[in-house]
């Protein structure tokens, strides 16, 4: 189908005008890397902090303003660095404090900002503090860190309440049963420990002021070190309601879409009362509450999530943790991973005075459907200027199967937790023709955006890993039924034509690097006209040139109400209007006269004279 029409200049209302404030973080690109895959310094096959700092120049070229690290710190590994033993110390497995101090350096010398990821809802089993509770037993201060209660049934037999594990299997374990137990000081102790992922990730105690003290401390420890900002891992999972009520529901990754519960639980019913803040910080007296300005959008209590989840008492970690990066110059910032819905929820984690962004993972959800695009941007900004905060966009990450393979599966959206080799199998052409015209809408949205290391390459996720090499704890506490997040974890592509791609000196790899993957690699893309890694180097060019990020947008009125095509105006005052279309699934369109074109994520066709954009494709035009 050819959709034949034109723009008029005439407006629609506003989707979003920008805000007085101009700290970096509003606008900011700001790239993840995951240090075990992105480069391998030392040759051992895992990417490490030195490899990072040696491949800064690639980062500084693609034109990002920021990177944020997954955790370097000292950790067994259990899940990939997320279960930390040591907050002020970096894993000998990415290299040593020094060189995390000169990564920073290095970094700050070529303008890029750096966040760390801070993991504060867990600790590794590991970690000085959970020996420590291990061997202190029952009833003693530092089993006070955790969350240790006594079982129920006649002897304490089963798990103190019936909450799931997100990665599967119960979130309790009993402390006897622990592969360390025999021999130990702890052989018959029945007491139970909680851990919403891994039992080698236990759950602190967010109602003891002693973790709150310990945390002000990490904080400071990297602060103090140049740090930009912290991305906050579960930041919605700190506190948990009063006396940890059943709930049967089970909370997926990264989308905030939980399966239903049976109704048996008190599903949250706290978490609107105040009861549940941390010992002292006086939720109740929350002045901000009154006033919040999405409080009306609130959905009943446990609707949509459990007592583990978003509950009130969060906020006051944030607004403490606020006022410490205050102390700082330099505008340094706090990211919330929090798996909360809906958007007007979620802008509650980015009031004035708690952090300063949020993941926006109803973008990274929503399916490949115009309306659906369309109905997402616009609750985005809704919410986030509500609370005067920046929109951030993002399509893929550590956790999820990477946009260039999820947006070629015959059902778009969030896609499965991992895809194996036995799987139906994306198709890959149409997924990353779809991946490079979703990433050149996001970049041209105001806000900030999120981009995932190799997306600028194309990278699709590996789907055929073997099975007996994944890593990801969720495989084996899924009863081998989800494969997992190894997928979008596979060390990046460098050089075409060495060993690993040019990964590592060794040509070593932590995990193997599909046989296809030359025509990815940095150098065959760099200078190649079309090539993904150019459209990417491009779009971030234009959006720093024409202030794309802090930009007014409304949508294109032509298009405003289509079923296949997404298209809004961006406008500032010292430029020209940038008008963005995309084509959304089975559909052409006929671009207006007299546009200049200044980007496509792909070929535009000449026809009978005009120029038409092709299915699942996006351009940028300069109104003439
Ligand atoms: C976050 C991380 C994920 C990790 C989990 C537990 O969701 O992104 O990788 O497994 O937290 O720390």
């Amino acid at each position: 189908m050819t959709t034949r029409t034109t723009t008029s200049a005439a407006a629609l209302s506003p989707l979003h005008r920008p805000g007085p404030d101009a700290e970096w973080w509003r606008t900011a690109v700001i790239y993840q890397v995951y240090p075990r895959s992105f480069a391998d310094a030392d040759g051992d096959g895992t990417g490490d902090l030195p490899g990072i700092t040696a491949r800064l120049p690639h980062l500084a070229a693609l034109g990002v303003d920021a990177i944020w690290l997954s955790p370097f710190y000292r950790s067994p590994q259990a899940d990939a660095g997320y279960d930390v033993a040591d907050y002020r110390d970096v894993d000998p497995l990415f290299g040593t404090l020094d060189d995390a101090d000169h990564l920073v350096r290095e970094a700050h010398a070529l303008g890029l900002r750096v966040i760390i990821d801070l993991v504060p809802n867990h600790t590794s089993d590991q970690h000085a503090w959970f020996r420590a509770a291990l061997a202190a037993g029952p009833g003693s201060p530092e089993r006070a860190r955790y969350l240790f209660r006594e079982g129920l049934g006649e002897h304490g037999e089963e798990p103190p309440n019936n909450w799931s594990s997100i990665f599967g299997g119960n979130a309790w374990t009993r402390v006897r049963d622990r592969a360390d137990a025999p021999g130990s000081t702890w052989a018959d102790d029945g007491q139970w420990y909680l851990h919403l992922f891994d039992s080698a990730q236990p759950d602190l105690n967010w109602d003891n002021p002693e973790v709150h003290a310990e945390f002000e401390s990490v904080l400071r420890f990297w602060l103090d070190r140049g740090v930009d900002g912290f991305r906050v891992d579960v930041a919605h999972g700190l506190v948990k309601a009063a006396g940890l009520p059943d709930w049967s529901g089970h909370v997926r990754m990264v989308d905030g879409e939980t399966e239903p519960a049976d109704g048996d639980g008190a599903g949250g019913a706290a978490d609107d009362a105040p009861s549940d803040g941390p010992a002292g910080t006086g939720a109740a007296a929350d002045p901000t509450a009154a006033a919040d300005p999405t409080a009306a959008d609130d959905p009943a209590p446990g609707a949509n999530r459990g007592p583990m989840f978003d509950q009130e008492g969060v906020h006051d970690i944030y607004r403490r943790w606020h006022e410490v990066l205050a102390e700082y110059d330099g505008d340094r910032a706090l990211v919330a991973e929090a798996w909360v819905d809906p958007l007007s929820r979620l802008a509650r984690y980015v009031r004035p005075d708690e952090m300063h962004q949020a993941f926006n993972f109803a973008f990274l959800v929503t399916p490949w459907d115009a309306a659906r695009l369309r109905a997402c941007v616009a609750e985005s900004y809704a919410a986030y200027d509500a609370v005067g905060a920046p929109t951030t966009w993002v399509l893929s990450n550590h956790d999820v199967v990477r946009h260039a393979s999820r947006l070629g599966l015959a059902e778009t959206g969030k896609g499965p937790n991992g895809i194996g080799a036995e799987d139906t199998q994306p198709d890959a052409a149409l997924g990353l023709r779809r991946a490079r015209a979703a990433s050149t809408l996001m970049l041209a949205l105001p806000g900030s955006a999120y981009l995932y290391q190799g997306e600028e390459l194309g990278l699709p996720e590996h789907t055929a890993l073997d099975d007996d090499l994944r890593q990801d704890p969720a495989w084996p506490r899924t009863g081998f039924t989800e494969k997992g997040r190894d997928g979008c974890r596979v060390p990046l592509p460098w050089s075409a034509d060495e060993p690993a791609y040019g990964f590592s000196p060794t040509g070593r790899s932590w995990l193997p690097q599909p046989a296809d993957w030359a025509p990815y690699a940095v150098d065959a893309q760099t200078g190649v006209a079309g090539s993904t890694l150019e459209l990417y180097r491009e779009a971030l060019r234009l959006r720093a040139e024409l202030g794309l990020g802090a930009s007014a947008v409304r949508w294109a009125e032509d298009w405003a109400e289509s079923p296949d095509v997404v298209a809004f105006v961006s406008s500032a005052a010292d430029r020209a209007d940038v008008l963005v279309v995309t084509a959304v699934g089975d559909t052409t369109v006929t671009l207006p006269e007299g546009h200049e074109v200044l980007l496509a994520s792909g070929p535009l066709e000449a026809r009978d004279g005009g120029t038409v954009l092709p299915a699942d494709t996006t351009v940028w035009l300069r109104r003439g």
